[in-house]
């Protein structure tokens, strides 16, 4: 039987590490030329297979494939679109088959979170419910951190290092305003449900007096008065005030602080924003004078200051997807196992798709402390490997040398078209 050519494709939100996890599949699927065939990546995630808008990562020399480990962004194009069920939307399966038939196509790696993990769970649902056979692996992805199964997700440990690093620096900047100008700092970060990326930047925080003073996560209800009240005596104590708030932080009520009114095409609320009005607040109410950021897409970007710990995890990933397959293991997605804290050991294992699309994981309870401002012990604990170890990029001229792909479109073989 002739080799099998297999789909690789990024979809939701990308981070530093996407394409390390690309490069370890395209790397691995290299070097098991007798087994499988080509790299097909889907140009904007499965979006890509759908309108066959392939691009063939054969082109690509094997130094421009080595240096996506440490290019951000997603190489091939992401998208946020999902699947709906087989019986709502049997063209779309059909489709995808067609697609898959035509170009030879045998295995579908699909690198993302947990609404992409359902995207892979459902086509590796295909061989059963239309008998074609294909294998299917989800690569796991998330700055958010929240997908279950896995102890970590790839690109959260870069994100957690980005804004570990850039509290304690901010914080820096702040202590030397404080006396006459500047006393409070209000950094925004993601994670639209969970705190996991707000509680990285507890870990800038070697002493009491340390910055963030202050860190709001989605998993605590905000209230004003107590929010307020720890703001002024942090700057009566220590002169300055440095807050983190996660994106996703909520009123008891359930609603979000700050929410856009717009909802992307998994039904997720755009958020942003949260940062500016605390600032606010703070100084319609405490009158001391703030900035304030919102990290936003250079926290989730910032390969330069990646986690080397992150980057080999992502590629690890990539790989173990690849020797699944070949394995012959469907609906299947390879996973973080921490074996140890300290030293801190990892390997992989693997979960099934089933249990992981559209489950989100929270922080756990004794991960925050009991004022809710802060994190433990215990999450510093299962925080501090994943930063661990910088993977800086090749610098020319000042700046960071990434890849420039070719993406060369496969030719297509249809002839019938596919609107999405
Ligand atoms: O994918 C996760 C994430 O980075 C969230 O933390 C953030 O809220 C969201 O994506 C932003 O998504 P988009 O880039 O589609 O606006």
């Amino acid at each position: 039987m002739a080799k099998k050519n297999a789909f690789y494709a990024q979809s939701g939100g990308v981070t530093a590490v996407i394409n390390a996890s690309a490069c370890g599949v395209i790397e691995t699927a290299r070097q098991n030329k007798d087994k499988i065939g080509k790299v097909y990546a889907g140009r904007n995630g499965i979006i890509g297979a759908l309108t066959e808008d392939l691009i063939d990562t054969s082109k690509e020399s094997a130094r421009n494939i080595t240096a996506l480990r440490h290019t951000p962004g997603g190489a091939f194009g992401s998208c946020r679109y999902k699947l709906k069920g087989i019986d709502e939307s049997r063209a779309q399966y059909e489709r995808l088959i067609d697609v898959f038939k035509a170009h030879n196509i045998g295995y579908f790696f699909y690198n993302g979170g947990g609404d992409s993990q359902d995207t892979a769970h459902k086509v590796s649902q295909i061989s059963e419910e239309l008998g074609y056979p294909i294998t299917c692996v989800g690569i796991p992805k998330t700055v958010d951190n929240d997908l279950p199964m896995t102890d970590n997700c790839p690109g959260f440990g870069s994100v957690a290092k980005y804004i570990a690093v850039s509290t304690r620096e901010a914080a820096y900047d702040v202590a030397s305003m404080a006396k006459t100008s500047t006393k409070i700092f209000v950094m925004e970060v993601m994670g639209r449900h969970a705190g996991w990326i707000a509680a990285a930047a507890g870990l800038a925080k070697e002493e009491e007096a340390d910055a963030p003073h202050i860190i709001l996560f989605p998993e605590v209800p905000f209230d004003k008065d107590r929010f307020l009240k720890r703001v002024n005596s942090t700057v009566k104590k220590h002169g300055y005030c440095v807050i983190v708030v996660s994106e996703g932080v909520k009123y008891k009520t359930g609603k979000f602080l700050t929410d856009s009114g717009t909802k992307d095409a998994f039904g997720h609320a755009q958020l942003g924003g949260v940062a500016p009005f605390l600032a606010n607040m703070i100084t319609t109410e405490l009158g001391h004078k703030h900035h304030w950021a919102v990290a936003d897409y250079l926290q989730r970007s910032a390969r330069h200051i990646a986690s080397k710990t992150d980057v080999d995890q992502a590629y690890a990933l990539g790989k173990a997807a690849v020797e699944m397959a070949l394995k012959g293991k469907n609906a299947v997605m390879p996973i973080i196992i921490r074996t140890s804290n300290k030293p801190y050991r990892w390997k992989i294992g693997e979960a099934a798709l089933a249990d992981v699309a559209n489950v989100e994981k929270m922080m756990p309870k004794n991960f925050i402390s009991r004022n809710g401002f802060e994190i433990t012990d215990a999450c510093r604990e299962y925080l501090a490997p994943l930063i661990q170890g910088e993977d800086y990029p090749p610098y020319k001229n000042g700046l960071p040398q990434y890849a420039r792909m070719k993406n060369a479109a496969v030719p297509k073989k249809l002839k019938k078209r596919f609107r999405i």
